[in-house]
């Protein structure tokens, strides 16, 4: 698992480069998901697959910006489900955007995780990894990461970081974000996953939300690449993530490219989340 982590750092500083120097344009190519893709998440993915097929552990990768898996070394042990460059359309504006890796073993089933990974590009680089607890690194002079802290929930933050459009929620859903910024909440939402989860997963506590919607009824994000790793690290961080009824990681995608949706939070508001979807 280490020779993991250490290919992920290694691509995480050539990914900030292109994040910094890289034309913000889009190519000429769609996703699995129907994205029109930038160029530079392109780049980031083969960028992640030169690394880790250089990695004797890695049995298989999917990455988000690619229909099908990559076979790697067939006495490999782990599998590695990735989002390249999560939020790119937000490079265009100078938001941060992030990483995101989540190592699975026999399946990428959400009960199989065994680690995760995720980066955040900002005006510092940081890494997250979450095994047992969660720990957080940035990049240090040296260009090596050095540990700063471990991340641990509180039982109840004070951030909601609702996703989507009003117009596409349900009333029950309104509803409760209504009363959840009544009751003294703030809006915090770039539209990047993985900065706004990273807030609140550093403020302490809070809400982020994606749920089922008009124009999407199995929500937005992806179950391998995106909801199950950060479902991993919020169970790790002491806090839960839940399909609005079902613990997330009790899920398992039909295809690698399946979506849900999903909430994520500290233990109050997720107990509110089930409460509001009984
Ligand atoms: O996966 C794509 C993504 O950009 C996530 O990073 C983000 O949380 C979400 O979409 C934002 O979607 P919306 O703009 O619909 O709230």
């Amino acid at each position: 698992m280490e020779e993991i982590f250490e290919a992920i750092k290694k691509s995480a500083i050539k990914i900030r480069w292109l994040v910094e120097n890289e034309d913000t344009g889009y190519s000429a190519n769609v996703n699995s998901t129907g994205d029109t893709q930038l160029k530079v998440d392109i780049k980031s993915d083969l960028v992640i697959e030169e690394e880790l097929k250089k990695i004797d552990s890695v049995k298989e990768i999917i990455s988000e910006e690619k229909e099908d898996k990559t076979p790697i070394n067939k006495n490999g042990k782990y599998l590695v489900g990735y989002d390249p460059l999560d939020g790119s359309s937000l490079l265009d504006v100078n938001l941060s955007v992030g990483s995101i890796f989540g190592i699975y073993q026999g399946g990428y089933a959400g009960e199989n995780l065994k680690a995760v990974v995720y980066v955040v590009y900002g005006p510092r680089l940081e890494l997250v990894i979450a095994c047992e607890d969660v720990k957080l690194y940035k990049l240090g002079e040296d260009s090596e990461f050095v540990f700063v802290k471990n991340i641990k929930l509180k039982e109840k933050g004070n951030l909601n970081a609702p996703g989507s459009t009003q117009s596409c929620w349900s009333k029950r859903h309104k509803q409760m974000i209504d009363d959840i910024f009544v009751s003294g909440y703030r809006l915090r939402y770039s539209g990047g996953m993985v900065p706004d989860l990273h807030q609140i997963l550093l403020k302490g506590g809070g809400l982020f939300s994606y749920p089922s919607t008009t124009d999407r009824p199995k929500g937005k994000l992806r179950m391998v690449f995106e909801v199950f790793p950060f479902a991993f690290v919020y169970e790790k961080a002491g806090g839960r993530a839940v399909d609005g009824q079902k613990r997330l990681l009790d899920l398992s995608p039909a295809y690698p490219h399946d979506t849900t949706p999903c909430f994520f939070g500290s233990n109050k508001e997720i107990d509110l989340v089930l409460k509001y979807n009984e």
